[in-house]
C-alpha cells in the first residue's frame, strides 16, 4: 500500500552538523552514510572531496587552506527514517552560506571536541541555531583520544551555551581505553557500532569489567555520580531548545555512532512548521510548497549546470509536476529533481516535505525563492546579511567587461558574492562576509569564466538595505544621497558609507530612513 503523506513526513530528520572546524564533521558524516548504507566504504566522503579537488580548480583554495567551502545534502535511510543531511562550510568566511542553510533543518547535531571543548565556530553556531529554536544533540568526539574530564565538557555547554545537559550515554574508558558507551536511561551497554543493539546490563557496576582493573572503581563513582547528578532527559526541553542530550563517542574509532543515529531517529523532530508571509505552512499540507536556500553552479564540471537546492516545506514533489515561482508568478517545469546520496545523484521521482531536491535550472531560480503549486505565498527568513567587505573588480582586459558583468550576476545569483551597482552608473562593487569568499571569485572567474581580476578598495566599507515608512521619505534620501546609493540584485535600494561613523552620522541626520544589516529574501 503506498505510504500516505502523514507517515513519509513522520519518517523524515532534515538536519546539519555544526562544529568548529577540525572536530570532526567529515567524519562523523562519513559515518553516518556508512551506517546507513548510503556508502560502501568510509571514505568516500573525503575521497570524493579529493577527486573534485583535482578535477575544479577553483577548489585548490579549499585543498591549500584545508576547509571545506562545498555545501550539499546527503540523504540516507536507517531503521525507518530518511535522514537529510545538509553540510555547511566549517569555515567563518562562509558563514553567509551556513546560515541560510541553517533556515532548511529541523535539528542539528554539535560535534565537540572532547580535548577541546566548545570552540568559537561552535559557539557562533549554536547562536543561530538558538535563534530559530532548532533542538540541538550534542556529539562528544574523540573519547579515544586525551580529553577533558565529562563532567567538564557538560558544565563548558551548561554555561557557556546556556543550555541544560542530559547525557544519555557516559563514556566507558578514556583515551586508549575508552572501549564504548554505556546508556545511562535504557541501562545498556555498547562496544563498538559494529554492534547494532546495546546489550542489557546491570548498572556500572556490571559494566567496569569491560576496563583495566584500576579505572573500574573510578568508571563506576564516576557513572553513578552522572546517573544522580545530571538531568534526566525531557524530549519537550529539547525541542524547545532548552536542553541537549549528549552522546559521547569517536567518529574515527566507531564509537557511539549508532547512539547517535538512534538519537536523531527518536528525539529529533519531524519536519517543522514554516512561516510564510500569508500563513503557517505545515509539513502534511497537502500541496507542495518549497523555498531555495542554495544555488550551486559548475558542481559537474563536464556539464555547466547549475542547481538549486530547495527545502520540501509541505506536501509531496512528484517529478514532473508544474511549480509557481512566487517571485515572477510563471510555471516551472520540475522535469528533473534530483536526490544526492554520497556519491551519486539520482531523479527524484516523489519527494516528502522535509527532503532536499536539487532543481536543475538555469538561472531562473534565486536563493530566497518559493515554489508552490499555484498559492501566492512567500517563505521567510533566508537571510542576507550585509558584506564587510567591498571591492571593485578590476578587470585585466577591458575588451571583456560585458562577460565580467554577466559573470559577476550569475556569481551574485549563486549567493558567492553580493553585487552592488551603483544609481550614478559607476562600476559595480562586490561585497563578501569574509576574506576567502574573493579569494573563490577570483579563482572561479578564471577558471570558469576565463576572466583574469584583482581587487581593488572601494571609498566604502560599510552598506545597508534602506526603506522608509513614507514612500516620499525614501525617494528624498535616495535623491540626496544619490552618489552613496546603489541597488542589489533584487533592485532593493542599499546606502553604501564610508565607514561606520558616517553611517551613524546619516542614520541619525535622516531618522525616517530604517537601516538593516540584514535583508530577508521576499
Ligand atoms: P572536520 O570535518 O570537522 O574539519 O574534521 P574531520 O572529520 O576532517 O577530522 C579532523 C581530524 O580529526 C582528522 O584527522 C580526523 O581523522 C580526526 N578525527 C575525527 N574524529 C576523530 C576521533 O573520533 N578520534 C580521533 N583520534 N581523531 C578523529 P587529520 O589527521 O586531520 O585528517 P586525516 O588525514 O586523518 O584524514
Amino acid at each position: 500500500m503506498a505510504e500516505s503523506l502523514a507517515e513519509a513526513v513522520s519518517r523524515r530528520r532534515t538536519f546539519a552538523i555544526i562544529a568548529h572546524p577540525d572536530a570532526g564533521k567529515t567524519t562523523l558524516t562519513e559515518k553516518l552514510l556508512l551506517f546507513g548504507g548510503a556508502i560502501q566504504l568510509a571514505g568516500e566522503v573525503k575521497a570524493k572531496k579529493d577527486r573534485m579537488q583535482t578535477r575544479s580548480d577553483w577548489m585548490k583554495i579549499e585543498r591549500e587552506r584545508g576547509i571545506s567551502v562545498v555545501t550539499s545534502v546527503m540523504t540516507f535511510e536507517y531503521n525507518d527514517n530518511v535522514f537529510n543531511i545538509l553540510d555547511t562550510p566549517g569555515h567563518e568566511d562562509f558563514a553567509d552560506d551556513t546560515y541560510r542553510t541553517l533556515t532548511a533543518v529541523d535539528a542539528a547535531v554539535m560535534v565537540i571536541d572532547a580535548a577541546k571543548g566548545i570552540e568559537p565556530r561552535t559557539l557562533k553556531l549554536f547562536e543561530v541555531c538558538r535563534m530559530r529554536d532548532i533542538p540541538i544533540i550534542t556529539f562528544i568526539n574523540k573519547m579515544d583520544r586525551e580529553s577533558r574530564d565529562p563532567f567538564e565538557i557538560l558544565d563548558e555547554v551548561e554555561e557557556k551555551l546556556a543550555l541544560d545537559t542530559a547525557p544519555i550515554t557516559w563514556p566507558v574508558g578514556r583515551s586508549k581505553t575508552f572501549c564504548g558507551s554505556y546508556n545511562i536511561a535504557a541501562n545498556t551497554v555498547r562496544g563498538s557500532d559494529t554492534e547494532i543493539e546495546g546489550t542489557p546490563v546491570n548498572g556500572p557496576q556490571s559494566v567496569a569489567g569491560r576496563l583495566p582493573e584500576n579505572e573500574r572503581q573510578a568508571f563506576v563513582e564516576e557513572t553513578e555520580l552522572a546517573i544522580e547528578a545530571c538531568r534526566p532527559f525531557d524530549r519537550q526541553a529539547f525541542l524547545e531548545g532548552h536542553m541537549t542530550p549528549v552522546f559521547f563517542g569517536s567518529a574515527l574509532r566507531n564509537y557511539g555512532v549508532r547512539d547517535l543515529i538512534n538519537a536523531l531517529g527518536d528525539f529529533a523532530p519531524p519536519p517543522r512548521d514554516q512561516v510564510a508571509d500569508t500563513r503557517t505552512v505545515h509539513a502534511t499540507d497537502d500541496k507542495m510548497t518549497a523555498f531555495v536556500f542554495k544555488i550551486q553552479a559548475n558542481m559537474d564540471p563536464n556539464h555547466r549546470d547549475r542547481i538549486a537546492f530547495a527545502r520540501i516545506c509541505s506536501g509531496k514533489l512528484e517529478r514532473g509536476m508544474k511549480a509557481r515561482l512566487a517571485r515572477t508568478g510563471k510555471q516551472l517545469g520540475l522535469t528533473a529533481p534530483q536526490f544526492f546520496f554520497a556519491s551519486q545523484r539520482q531523479l527524484a521521482d516523489t519527494a516528502y516535505a522535509g527532503d532536499v531536491v536539487g532543481i536543475p535550472n538555469h538561472g531562473t531560480l534565486r536563493i530566497g525563492d518559493t515554489l508552490t503549486e499555484g498559492e501566492s505565498l512567500v517563505f521567510q527568513g533566508v537571510p542576507n546579511f550585509s558584506p564587510e567587505i567591498l571591492r571593485r573588480v578590476r578587470l585585466e582586459d577591458a575588451m571583456k567587461a560585458k562577460k565580467l558583468k554577466e559573470a559577476l550576476q550569475q556569481m551574485a545569483e549563486e549567493g558567492v558574492v553580493q553585487l552592488f551597482s551603483p544609481e550614478d552608473g559607476s562600476p559595480a562593487i562586490v561585497g563578501v562576509v569574509g576574506a576567502l569568499q574573493l579569494d573563490v571569485l577570483k579563482e572561479r572567474l578564471m577558471a570558469e569564466y576565463g576572466l583574469p581580476v584583482s581587487f581593488e578598495m572601494s571609498r566604502f566599507s560599510v552598506c545597508r538595505w534602506i526603506s522608509a515608512d513614507q514612500p516620499a521619505d525614501l525617494d528624498k534620501f535616495l535623491t540626496v544621497k544619490r552618489g552613496d546609493i546603489a541597488r542589489d540584485l533584487d533592485g532593493d535600494p542599499v546606502f553604501l558609507a564610508q565607514d561606520g561613523f558616517s553611517l551613524r552620522y546619516e542614520s541619525e541626520r535622516y531618522p525616517a530612513i530604517k537601516m538593516v544589516a540584514i535583508k530577508e529574501y521576499h
